[in-house]
């Protein structure tokens, strides 16, 4: 048996006292959890302290925390990796509470005032059109195979606790509720994909306000990559319905990507202006009008030079345009899917692409609001 030492969070609001560390020694094997070692120091030591949890088994999402500074389930995490994690960084196992959401006590933070409320934002049901059929609705397996990766979520609030964006905008609606809404806007049966997605594009807080850190796909403990589905909000939302946000989300995006065309390396001067229609669009006035004092200050420090900004030196190489033929030769969109495992052979209507270096991707055809209907079987 071995020992470790975890040094815990402490704050109760009531007490207005400042929020605290408080080390607890514990007895237990390394395969043992960072929950079990909590709960010995609970009951041997201090009752006082605050965790909430229920499975102990990765389950119920309950006993999220922040472990050496990263979010996680302690019921997931082994106390001999977590001390191996620590030894790079102090030497002491650390737990606090997750980030981006109100402490009530120890390592307890309030999920209703801020996880569930965005969960809730997003309408976290089917809405089915049509009639209903005279018994359940049957749908293909493939149809549903771009749904699984959210589904797999238990609502831990890992991935909202990193959130950056969340941080800065705590109106962001976040990675949880946005993999949520992916569930539905992905699914055959609901028929509302169109006004969901309009809802979320067009809102300020909305898919367009996530900046792609990736800190949601590494907090993830169930893989399901709440940004990756994000973009799958953000293709069918631009490139299906094209939806055109107040926010000029979906321009701005295609401004990015027509510039890497053109150029191989982003040309900034040209990003702002092309985001809202070109330089002479009266949308961008205002916009380079306001980015002025920027770009000033730029040219004072000799970061932006006018040559810079007017001429871009770079053009894109053979190899990107080749990137880009073979995306737009493309028939369909394909959404790969790297959460499902097996063989594509096993998915009717599933397909295998294979890369220039002989990679195989899994992937199924992105289906297009012309092709779903309501009781689509
Ligand atoms: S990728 Fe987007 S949603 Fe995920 S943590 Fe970063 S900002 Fe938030
Ligand atoms: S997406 Fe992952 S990290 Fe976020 S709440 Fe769901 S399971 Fe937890
Ligand atoms: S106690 Fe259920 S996920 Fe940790």
């Amino acid at each position: 048996m071995a020992s470790y030492t975890l040094k815990l969070r402490r704050y109760s609001p009531e007490s207005g006292d400042p929020a605290f560390w408080q080390e607890y020694k514990v007895d237990l094997d390394g395969h043992r959890s960072v929950l079990d070692g909590i709960l010995q120091a609970k009951d041997r030591e201090d009752g006082s302290i605050g965790i909430r949890c229920s499975c102990r088994a990765a389950i119920c999402g309950s006993c999220g925390v922040k472990i050496n500074g990263r979010p996680g389930l302690a019921c997931h995490m082994h106390l001999e990796e977590a001390q191996r994690r620590a030894d790079q960084n102090g030497g002491v196992i650390t737990v606090e509470p997750m980030g981006n959401m109100p402490v009530l006590k120890d390592l307890i933070v309030d999920m209703d005032a801020v996880h569930w409320k965005k969960v809730q934002r997003v309408t976290p049901w089917l809405i089915p059109e049509g009639e209903h059929p005279e018994r359940e609705y049957i749908v293909a397996k493939e149809a549903m195979v771009d749904v699984t990766q959210s589904m797999a979520c238990i609502q831990c609030g890992a991935c909202v606790s990193d959130c950056l964006s969340m941080e800065v905008d705590p109106l962001f609606v976040g990675p949880a509720a946005l993999a949520k809404a992916y569930r539905f806007v992905g699914d055959p049966r609901d028929g509302q994909q169109f006004e969901r997605l309009r809802d979320l594009s067009e809102d300020p807080h909305g898919i367009y306000d996530c900046t792609h850190c990736f800190n949601c796909i590494e907090a993830c403990p169930k893989g399901v990559a709440p940004m990756s589905q994000i973009m799958r909000l953000r293709r069918i939302a631009g490139s299906d319905h094209g939806i055109d946000d107040r926010n000029n989300g979906h321009r701005h995006e295609k401004a990015f990507v027509d510039n890497i065309e053109k150029n191989g390396l982003l040309h900034e001067a040209d990003l702002l202006p092309d985001s809202y229609g070109g330089k002479f669009h009266p949308r961008a006035v205002p916009e380079l009008l306001a980015s002025l004092p920027v770009a000033l200050k730029g040219l004072r420090r000799g970061k932006i030079t006018p040559k810079k900004a007017l001429l871009h030196a770079h053009k894109a190489s053979k190899d990107v345009k080749r990137i880009f033929e073979r995306v737009h030769d493309q028939e369909k969109r394909y959404e790969l899917n790297l959460y499902v495992s097996g063989k594509d052979e096993d998915l009717p209507g599933g397909e295998e692409m294979q890369d220039e270096q002989g990679t195989e991707a899994h992937g199924t055809p992105a289906s297009s609001s012309a092709e779903r209907s309501p009781n689509q079987a």
